[in-house]
């Protein structure tokens, strides 16, 4: 299957930031697309601009944690282009503060948009493609704080490294079935995008976080230089895709540490790349 013109890439949180650039990314390339976010005027806006330059784009406003609300985008996009090649889970939401302070509501909205989200779009779309049988490649939003736990992300931490593990057993369930579907999961360190708006926590006396997560982000990667990099990932059929390679040093000191048995030690450098908070 060639996953370049005329494929179908459904993409999730497509409004905004690392979405938006990939749905970008996924036009230059002359897939058709299947654009879903809650945010609908977003969401409108960025489906005008791809059209404006030529994509046939379908958008559907849907809230990834309601599975109803996924079905419905599985069926819209059969209905629009008659199958699914790419599946792109990619909204998610922030939260930070202390694990003991975050409220049993913000908890679960963690739980339901960036754990529930790529559950839902696992379940609506896998059986899709099988059923299909000409392939395709779905593609998971975690993040480094999948690979690498910062203190007061708990939540966060917690749904990015479910992602991870999610990511991986469906991989090798298609390897189990021999389907010609890749898996992939995306663990990038801070791109420019709005997700700090998504946070519903202000920073506390003895706590900067937002503040310092806001700045990186703000400095972060560009999303099309990060959409560039997974689609090479997904040309390469590359199950990790880890746009921050300096990161790489922290995670082998978290390997190294679980292999020796000593307490971890968090680092807040990002020269030692352990400054890992997105
Ligand atoms: N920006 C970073 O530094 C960074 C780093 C690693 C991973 N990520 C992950 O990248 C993904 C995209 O985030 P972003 O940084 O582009 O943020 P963003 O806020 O710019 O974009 C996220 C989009 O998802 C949408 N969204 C939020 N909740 C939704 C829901 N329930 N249903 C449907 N759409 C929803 C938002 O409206 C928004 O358009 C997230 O999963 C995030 O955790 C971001």
């Amino acid at each position: 299957m060639s996953r370049q013109t005329g494929s179908v890439a459904v993409i999730t949180g497509a409004a905004s930031g690392i979405g938006r650039g990939l749905a970008e990314e996924a036009a230059r390339r002359g897939m058709r697309l299947v654009l879903a976010d809650r945010d609908a005027s977003a969401l409108a806006q960025v489906c005008a601009a791809l059209q404006a330059g030529g994509s046939e784009v379908v958008s559907r406003v849907t809230d990834v944690g309601q599975l109803a609300q996924v079905e419905a985008l599985r069926d819209c996009a059969v209905e629009r282009f008659g199958g699914v090649d790419l599946v792109f889970n990619n909204a998610g939401v922030m939260q930070t503060g202390y694990s003991w302070e975050i409220s049993q509501a913000q908890w679960q909205r963690l739980l339901d948009v960036n754990l529930g989200g790529v559950i839902h779009g696992i379940r609506c779309f896998v059986p899709l493609l099988l059923r299909q049988g000409r392939g395709g490649h779905v593609i998971n939003t975690a993040s480094l704080a999948g690979l690498l736990s910062s203190p007061l992300l708990a939540p966060y931490n917690v749904t990015k490294q479910a992602v991870v593990a999610l990511s991986e057993t469906l991989h090798y369930e298609l390897a189990l079935l021999d389907a010609p579907i890749a898996v992939s999961v995306i663990c990038p360190g801070a791109v420019a995008s709005s997700i700090m708006a998504s946070n519903q926590h202000s920073d506390t006396a003895g706590d900067g976080l937002s503040q310092l997560l806001g700045e990186r982000i703000r400095e972060g990667m560009n999303p099309a230089e990060l959409a560039a990099l997974v689609f090479e990932a997904i040309d390469a059929k590359r199950f990790w895709v880890l746009p921050h390679k300096e990161f790489k040093v922290a995670l082998q000191r978290r390997v190294r540490s679980i292999l020796d048995e000593t307490n971890p030690q968090f680092q807040l450098s990002a020269s030692e790349g352990e400054a890992h908070a997105s």
